[in-house]
C-alpha cells in the first residue's frame, strides 16, 4: 500500500493538489447547505488541504487522517492558517469507530479509493453523524487501473451503481452522484485527466445492522 508518512512532506509541493482541494471544496459548497453552526468532519485529509479551503465556511473542523505523518503536515498548515476552529488527528475508524461528538457534515477527497473495506468505513462515517447530517465524498470514477502503479492494491474508481449501494447499506437516504472536476496525473510520460465524482447523502436512518 502507498506509504503516505514518506509522502507527506512533499505532499503539497504539488499545486494541482490544492487546486483540486479548492475546486472540491466550492463543489461541496454548491452540493451541501453549509452553515457557520456545522461541525465537520475530513476523513483522509492528508495534509488537510481540503479542510483548510472549508474551514472559514463552518462552525468547527476535525481532520482524521491513518498516517501520522500527514497529520503532523496538516497541523503545521492549520497554524500557519491562523484556523483557530480547525484540529487533527490521527486515525482510522476501519479500526476503532469514532467516539466522540457526532458531526453535522463528513467529507472526504481521493481517500475512499485506498480503504480495503468501503462499506465497514461508509457504516463508521454514518454511525459518527447526526441523523439528517451530510456525507459529502470525492474520488474516482472508474479508471483501468492506471491512475496508481500496476502494483496499487486499491480501488480503481467506483461506479455509481457501487457508490449508491454502499451508501444505502450504510444508512444513507437521498444520495446523489455527479461528475465534479478532474485530477490530472502523468502516465507513462503523457499528461492524463482523470474523472473525480462527487457523492452526496444524508444520515436518515439508523444503519442496517452489520451490512459489511
Ligand atoms: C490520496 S491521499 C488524499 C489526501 C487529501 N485528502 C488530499 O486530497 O490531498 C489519501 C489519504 O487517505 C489516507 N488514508 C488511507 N487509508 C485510510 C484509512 N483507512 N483511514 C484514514 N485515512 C486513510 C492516507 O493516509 C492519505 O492521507
Amino acid at each position: 500500500m502507498t506509504d503516505f508518512d514518506e509522502l507527506a512532506e512533499g505532499w503539497d509541493a504539488d499545486p494541482r493538489r490544492t487546486e483540486r482541494a479548492r475546486r472540491a471544496a466550492d463543489a461541496i459548497a454548491g452540493a451541501v447547505p453549509l452553515r457557520d453552526s456545522m461541525r465537520v468532519l475530513e476523513y483522509g485529509a492528508g495534509t488537510g488541504l481540503l479542510g483548510i479551503a472549508l474551514a472559514g465556511r463552518v462552525g468547527e473542523l476535525v481532520m482524521l487522517d491513518s498516517s501520522a505523518g500527514m497529520i503532523d503536515v496538516a497541523r503545521t498548515r492549520i497554524a500557519e492558517s491562523g484556523l483557530s476552529n480547525t484540529t487533527a488527528e490521527v486515525g482510522d475508524l476501519t479500526e476503532h469507530p469514532w467516539q466522540g461528538e457526532p458531526f453535522d457534515l463528513v467529507v472526504s477527497l481521493m481517500a475512499l479509493h485506498h480503504v480495503p473495506n468501503v462499506c465497514l468505513l461508509l457504516r463508521r462515517l454514518s454511525e459518527a453523524t447526526r441523523p439528517g447530517g451530510w456525507i459529502a465524498v470525492l474520488d474516482l470514477e472508474p479508471e483501468g487501473g492506471e491512475y496508481h502503479d500496476p502494483d496499487f492494491e486499491g480501488h480503481h474508481g467506483f461506479s455509481r451503481g457501487t457508490l449508491r449501494r454502499a451508501f444505502a447499506a450504510a444508512g444513507y437516504a437521498h444520495v446523489t452522484v455527479r461528475n465534479a472536476l478532474t485530477t490530472d496525473r502523468e502516465v507513462d510520460g503523457i499528461q492524463r485527466s482523470f474523472g473525480v465524482f462527487l457523492a452526496t447523502a444524508q444520515r436518515e436512518t439508523p444503519p442496517r445492522p452489520d451490512p459489511c
